[in-house]
């Protein structure tokens, strides 16, 4: 008896242990930022595209437009890293390098640079042998890659999920290289593909993935593409009954980057990638050239009231509540029993269509209850005035647009 008693106090402590260690206070709201993969890739050519290729001179100059205009103002914290800035091998003591003929100075002083412009600095490796494009990965290396990032006061790791050699060692590797970060004392969000590459196989345990990871993709990578767009929406919804729930403060489902202002959507469709990536309280890390923006795609991603809406303290992400022949309704609790509401347009032909739908149907009946006062953020705003409970709301709506409204009670 005695013996089970104890062995069952020593279980409860690891489990404890465990808990606080990996409570690493990062990612109380989703974190944001800028990622190169999306609109970079992998380009290593820097002779050819000196612009363009993954080198230091492109994370420089991010920031230092991060901070002349605006978007660090605006919530935008971390210039992220992402594949292919490594030198093909390891240094003679095993630690890994960034490519010496992209990154002259190294990732020590690119660091230093972000953080004297008050940003913080990300990075990508993988669980695996090698990373997704072949460079190499942290398999074996977790404890040192993540001690080497810590010294260089690296702030986030995206930690990809390719060429792991088993699932066992997939989940494993995710779950050291969270305690090896956990180690280094210092905070540094890790952002996770673990669901991803297990899905296929297995069903993920999303209560464990939150207690080691502070963002995971859930899906496929996003590309420039209004389907892309599309299928990453009609995804989350799908699967909202075991993900939504899991959501909150540490810790987010991550729809992966935002592509706006650059080739592939409309003006409509950018509308709906920032309003519903506030709704999903998704990570909003931009992925596009800051230094060649459009206004408007700028005005987009820097919409203050939407980054609220994204950032709310309450950390409840939103979802699906109906879908309507060509229309989807959503909404999102908010703090102070606000709520936001996205209305969005599926049809992808003919002009603007109106939405007429019932306020009770809202928050369970709660979100408007007695009387609110709406305000649309997006596409333009616009102050809809006060409406009770049973009154019904009509929008216009064009197509693969959405309109965003945020509902405060009386
Ligand atoms: C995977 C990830 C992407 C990106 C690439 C880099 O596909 O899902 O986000 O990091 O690898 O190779």
């Amino acid at each position: 008896m005695a013996a089970a008693a104890a062995r069952w106090a020593l279980v409860a402590a690891v489990v404890v242990a465990l808990a606080v260690a990996l409570d690493n206070g990062v990612a109380r709201t989703p974190p944001m930022g800028w990622l190169h993969w999306e609109r970079f890739l992998c380009g290593t050519d820097c002779a050819a595209e000196p612009d363009r290729c993954v080198s230091e001179r492109l994370f420089t100059e991010m920031a230092d437009v991060m901070v002349a205009e605006g978007w660090k103002e605006a919530g935008y914290e971390f210039v992220c890293i992402d594949d292919c800035w490594m030198a093909p091998t390891r240094d003679e003591r095993g630690r890994l390098r960034a490519d010496p003929r992209r990154f002259p100075s190294g990732i020590r002083a690119l660091a230093d640079y972000v953080h004297s412009k008050g940003l913080k600095l990300g990075i990508y490796s993988d669980v695996g042998n090698t990373t997704c494009a072949g460079f190499p990965g942290s398999y074996g290396h977790y404890e040192l890659d993540a001690q080497t990032f810590a010294s260089w006061g690296v702030d986030l790791l995206k930690f990809d999920g390719c060429n792991a050699d088993s699932l066992e060692l997939l989940a494993e590797g995710y779950r050291n290289m969270s305690l090896a970060l956990n180690k280094t004392g210092r905070p540094i969000v890790y952002s996770c593909e673990w669901p991803f590459y297990l899905r296929p196989m297995q069903q993920p345990n999303y209560t464990e993935i939150k207690q080691y990871c502070n963002h995971w993709r859930n899906f496929y990578d996003v590309y420039d593409s209004w389907n892309s767009i599309k299928s990453i929406m009609e995804w989350t919804a799908l699967h909202q009954d075991s993900i939504v729930k899991i959501a909150g403060p540490g810790g987010w489902n991550d729809p992966d980057m935002l592509v706006i202002g650059n080739f592939g959507l409309s003006w409509e469709q950018a509308v709906t990638q920032m309003a519903m990536w506030a709704i999903m309280a998704a990570p909003l890390f931009m992925s596009n050239d800051l230094r060649h923006m459009k206004p408007e795609a700028k005005w987009l991603l820097q919409n203050k009231e939407v980054i609220a809406i994204n950032q709310d303290p309450l950390g409840k992400q939103g979802y699906r509540i109906t879908k309507d022949k060509n229309f989807e309704l959503w909404e999102r609790p908010l703090s102070d029993r606000a709520y936001a509401v996205a209305v969005l347009n599926q049809q992808e032909i003919g002009g603007p269509q109106n939405f007429t739908f019932s306020l009770t149907f809202l928050g369970n009946g709660l979100a408007c209850n007695p009387a609110c006062c709406i305000q649309q953020i997006l596409p333009t705003s616009r102050d809809w005035g006060v409406h009770n409970w049973v009154s019904s709301l009509s929008v216009e709506v064009n197509p693969t647009g959405t309109v965003l409204l945020k509902l405060v009670p009386l």
